[in-house]
């Protein structure tokens, strides 16, 4: 597995992602992958993509270079070891 030069010391723990999740699937949950309310808008599908991938999307969210008011407002709150966790998590492929 690549490590990632910034944060070598952060190795995600899919265990500790189970606690955190819950503010995840409320959007990412759900089959189709859409939200209904208040607006209907695709929400990208999560299991199976690249651990490093899902890492850098929710920092790029955090650091405001991607501009998605709800995921920044997500990413806002989460540490470092949240990101790696729910990598770590989402990188073995569940939803
Ligand atoms: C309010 C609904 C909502 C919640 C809650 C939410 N997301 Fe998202 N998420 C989205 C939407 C919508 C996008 C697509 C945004 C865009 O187009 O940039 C997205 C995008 C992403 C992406 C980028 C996917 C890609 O293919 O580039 C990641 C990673 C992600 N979310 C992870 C999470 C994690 C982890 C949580 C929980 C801590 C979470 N999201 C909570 C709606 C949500």
């Amino acid at each position: 597995m690549p490590v990632l030069a910034q944060q070598p010391a952060l190795v995600g723990d899919p265990a500790e992602a189970h606690k955190k999740i819950a503010m995840c699937e409320g959007c990412h949950g759900i089959p189709g992958y859409r939200t209904a309310y208040p607006e209907v808008y695709h929400v990208p599908k999560l299991g199976g993509q690249g651990e490093a991938y899902i890492a850098n999307a929710l920092h790029a969210y955090k650091a405001g270079q991607r501009k998605h008011p709800s995921m920044r407002g997500i990413a806002a709150s989460l540490s470092d070891k949240d990101i790696a966790d729910l990598a770590a998590y989402y990188a073995r492929g569940h939803k």
